[in-house]
């Protein structure tokens, strides 16, 4: 079985990120050998339009998973741009790709709501995506709830492939994580780099202590019992905890006496203690700007094998 993920360099990584998309994906990753990782950094072209911005997103995002552990001797760890295939394919596949398809796609409506320009390049964006999973016959794909309907694109685009060329692709299945909490930022609302409240993975202690004391919260005196639930405190610090520091943590909001400054405290050394190894292992990768690259290449050469091999097949299949 192979698995594939493609994860956008748009950004500083937060803790939303960490634990709704990086973790999972290297947990995965881990379990499945052959699975496939790639920094989709033409994806992130529809909206980050600076070169050095987008290279420094890049090379940043592959440090930031290569220090979460992913092994690039496992995995097939590469730049999207560096496999022209998924160009390539993206152009065959949208000769075969219905306007109204991607007219319905709820990501597109959203991004142009959200101010994005409405380029042909965001309007096709799920057909690179479809050629980012057909390329490497991946079987499975783990993605979040919003991605699901460009996971169904996917598949009627191989279907439709299969149907005019005949069989070539395998027809991916989506994985969709239904329990995946959406981590809240430092104002309650959803962590978002489009909202400024994020907590960042990598930043050091001092900003990582500033920031979970900027998290707002009401103004409940000290001594006065606090209801855990919904609390943004207490739902970060569940990432950090196991299920009996949970548990210790909820009893000591509801007995009162522990004010909201004291509990960021505690939140601060937990956070700090699960993400120290982390940034300790980033500088160490990012000592070595070379390795990085090298790993980076050495992937694309693997993953421009297999999809070498299916490009291939597809332009005898269609005629080119
Ligand atoms: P942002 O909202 O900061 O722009 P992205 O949309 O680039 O983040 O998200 C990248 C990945 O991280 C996606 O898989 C998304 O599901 C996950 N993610 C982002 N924010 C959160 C959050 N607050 N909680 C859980 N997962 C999140
Ligand atoms: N669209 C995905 C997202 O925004 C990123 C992505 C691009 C992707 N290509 C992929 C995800 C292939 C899974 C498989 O999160």
């Amino acid at each position: 079985m192979r698995a594939l993920t493609g994860i956008q360099p748009s950004g500083i990584t937060h803790l939303g990120n960490l634990f709704g998309a990086m973790l999972p994906i290297v947990d995965l990753c881990t379990k499945n050998p052959d699975s496939v990782c790639m920094l989709v950094n033409l994806h992130a072209l529809t909206t980050v339009h600076d070169a050095k911005q987008l290279s420094q997103n890049t090379f940043d995002l592959a440090v930031d998973m290569l220090a979460l552990g992913i092994d690039p001797k496992e995995t097939n760890f590469f730049r999207q741009s560096d496999v022209p295939e998924h160009t390539e394919l993206t152009w065959i596949l949208s000769t075969l790709t219905p306007m109204g398809l991607l007219q319905r796609s709820h990501s597109f409506k959203d991004k142009t709501a959200k101010g994005i320009e409405a380029s042909v390049g965001l309007f096709i964006y799920p057909v690179l995506m479809a050629c980012d999973i057909l390329l490497y016959d991946a079987d499975v794909v783990p993605v979040g709830k919003d991605q699901k309907q460009h996971l169904e694109i996917a598949r009627d685009l191989a279907e439709k492939f299969n149907h005019t060329f005949g069989e070539t692709f395998v027809l991916p299945e989506p994985q969709i994580s239904e329990t995946t909490a959406v981590v809240p930022g430092v104002d309650g609302e959803k962590m978002s780099k489009s909202y400024g409240n994020t907590i960042e993975i990598f930043a050091d202690e001092k900003t990582l202590k500033k920031q979970v004391m900027s998290i707002v919260t009401d103004s409940t005196p000290v001594e006065e019992a606090k209801e855990p639930k919904g609390n943004t405190i207490y739902q970060l610090y569940c990432l950090f905890a196991d299920e009996a520091e949970k548990r210790e943590f909820a009893e000591r909001f509801r007995a009162g006496g522990m004010g909201y400054g004291d509990a960021k405290k505690i939140l601060f050394e937990k956070a700090n203690a699960f993400l120290a190894p982390l940034r300790e292992k980033r500088m160490q990768i990012l000592a070595k700007p070379d390795f990085v690259n090298d790993v980076l290449a050495e992937g694309a050469k693997k993953a421009r094998i297999i999809a070498g091999k299916k490009m291939s097949e597809v332009r005898r299949k269609v005629g080119v």
